[in-house]
């Protein structure tokens, strides 16, 4: 099968691209709008995209043509969290990506518990095994509907204990969660070691 995406309903093209760019990983963002009320949503349109400084990116779509609130609030507040996602954490992400009414908290809702972070002035979620705590960095609407692509600096880490060893994170015991096409998800927890292949050595 040959598929040109120009030919494809923007439905269509958006269906075989999250089938192909699989797994992605799940950033859970908490947001605040400026009643200091808190947002939380997941996002798997989610990356890193360069270590120094640390910066991520999650692209948010619009939902007819007006901004989701994780987008408004960061713009407003220049800043958020990205909390990953493992298995305790699956069924509060699904609940706080429903649309909620006006004035109906996803935290309660989704019953998460969130505790105070030490750079940013957004709450993070205190059942995650990594949080980032981020300010934006650059804001860039891209797309025809169009869609607003927040990058992030991450300010602050935090990792829990169990899951941290020797300045890294334990890639046995963090077990996170991604998304797959559809209403699939997956666990990386298939590992294997490869050594980066090194041609002076070979030689
Ligand atoms: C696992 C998962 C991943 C999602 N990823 C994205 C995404 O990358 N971009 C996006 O715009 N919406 C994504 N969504 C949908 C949003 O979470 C949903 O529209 C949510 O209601 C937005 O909430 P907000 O308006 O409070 O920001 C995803 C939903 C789920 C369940």
């Amino acid at each position: 099968m040959t598929i040109d995406p120009r030919t494809l309903s923007p439905r269509d093209a958006y269906n075989l691209l999250v089938g192909a760019v699989v797994p992605r990983p799940i950033a859970f963002v908490t947001s605040m709008n400026d009643r200091n009320v808190v947002n939380a949503a997941p996002y798997s349109f989610f990356n890193a995209l360069t270590g120094s400084p640390p910066l991520i990116m999650i692209s948010v779509g619009r939902k007819k043509g007006q901004m989701k609130h994780t987008a408004e609030n960061i713009l407003r507040q220049k800043e958020f969290v990205v909390n990953l996602v493992t298995d305790e954490l699956v069924h509060s992400m699904n609940i706080s990506s429903a649309d909620f009414p006006e004035g109906m908290s996803e935290i309660e809702q989704a019953k998460l518990t969130l505790v105070a972070s030490t750079v940013v002035r957004t709450p993070r979620i205190e059942t995650s095994k990594v949080n980032c705590e981020c300010v934006l960095y650059k804001h860039l609407e891209i797309g025809t509907d169009p869609t607003d692509l927040i990058i992030g600096e991450v300010v602050q880490f935090h990792v829990k204990d169990e899951v941290y060893s020797n300045g890294a994170i334990d890639q046995a015991k963090l077990r996170p969660i991604a998304r797959m096409g559809g209403n699939f998800y997956s666990r990386a927890n298939d590992l294997f070691e490869l050594g980066r292949y090194n041609y002076e050595k070979k030689k």
